[in-house]
């Protein structure tokens, strides 16, 4: 199952990429779909696309008017990887290096073909290896801040 979910700019571009994944018969919940949108603040957006990621252990993506909004927001909350991608070799690398489990797209961009980086997303594989042990440093950055230590001291 794949979780997407915009802010009131990106419900257009949000029906597309619905509309999109169900023609390929792949499994979408939309977790921003209710009737007023309007003046949806994009910290909450991603709250709720997170959240639902985090619990179904699966990929989402959020929508914004640049992606930049929302990912700073995603990029918060303990064991979200956001990015905002805007071609597809920085699809392939995010999702290779990162293991990133959240695209964030702008609704106000403008993209030569917004699906395909939505299918490189989905489909490239965590490369694992080397770059585990990167993000096992970001998540010991997270920690230390929980812990109010200096991750600094501990490299
Ligand atoms: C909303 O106007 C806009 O600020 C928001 O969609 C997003 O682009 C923020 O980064």
């Amino acid at each position: 199952m794949v979780i997407i979910g915009s802010d009131h700019t990106g419900i257009e571009l949000k029906k597309q990429i619905i509309a999109y994944l169900q023609q390929k018969n792949i499994s979408v919940k939309d977790v921003t779909d209710y009737e007023d949108q309007t003046g949806d603040d994009y910290p909450d957006i991603a709250w709720t696309v997170c959240k639902n990621v985090l619990d179904n252990e699966c990929l989402g993506i959020a929508i914004c008017g640049t992606g930049i909004g929302i990912s700073i927001a995603c990029n918060k909350i303990n064991g979200i990887r956001a990015a905002v991608c805007t071609n597809e070799y920085m699809a392939k690398m995010t999702r290779a290096d990162n293991n990133a489990n959240v695209l964030c797209l702008g609704s106000r961009l403008v993209y030569d073909n917004i699906f395909s980086i939505v299918d490189v997303f989905l489909t490239e594989q965590f490369s694992g290896d080397r770059h585990q042990r990167r993000l096992d440093k970001i998540e010991k950055i997270e920690q230390s801040q929980k812990d109010g230590v200096d991750y600094g001291d501990s490299v």
